[in-house]
């Protein structure tokens, strides 16, 4: 199974990256996750671009999102809202049949973020994604910042990861 991780954050030490590079550590084979490395070279959505020949970042960003069995999302809050990166990507994303029931686990590093969150949901859900609740997680990695080793190291932290990759692979695996 192969999912596609997608970071909402820019920064260059980001709590959000850091989880989801975390998830690429604990996840065992046949599991495979991906890190999509594109987000700051999408242009800004237009839908007078969004028309055939697609601009070449896009076309990769859906043969990304098409070839993944999931994706697994973790996006920062800014001014309580999904921050503007992300909120582009799925906007790209709106008039691609194939993202309808894509398999989603929301992954956030901040239990503050919970606008962001509710908002990234809603957007999900009218996008027609399958977001898959056992495997969505949040976990309060914002006031004790740790990179990908870290928090895979840590045992607490890498065991709701773990679980939550089991669950999300049982959810799409049926
Ligand atoms: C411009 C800006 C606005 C922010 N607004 C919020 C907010 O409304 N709510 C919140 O919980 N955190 C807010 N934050 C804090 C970020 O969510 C926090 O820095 C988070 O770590 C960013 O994610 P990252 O570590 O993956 O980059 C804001 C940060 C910035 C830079």
């Amino acid at each position: 199974m192969k999912l596609l991780a997608i970071s909402g954050s820019l920064r260059a030490v980001s709590s959000n990256t850091s989880l989801l590079r975390a998830a690429q550590l604990v996840a065992r084979p046949p599991l495979a996750i991906q890190f999509y490395d594109g987000l700051g070279s999408l242009p800004h959505f237009n839908p007078d671009l969004d028309v055939d020949p697609l601009p070449p970042a896009v076309v990769d960003l859906r043969a990304k999102i098409k070839a993944a069995d999931g994706l697994l999302i973790s996006s920062p809050e800014y001014a309580r809202g999904v921050a503007g990166s992300m909120k582009n990507l799925l906007d790209w994303m709106v008039s691609d049949l194939d993202f309808s029931g894509k398999p989603v686990a929301l992954f956030n590093a901040s239990p503050r973020a919970s606008h962001a969150l509710a908002a990234l949901r809603l957007t999900l859900e009218t996008m027609a994604a399958r977001i898959i609740d056992q495997a969505s997680i949040t976990l309060p990695l914002l006031s004790a910042p740790l990179d990908a080793q870290g928090i895979a190291a840590d045992a607490e932290l890498s065991r709701a990861i773990g679980d939550a990759l089991d669950a999300f692979v049982k959810a799409v695996q049926g």
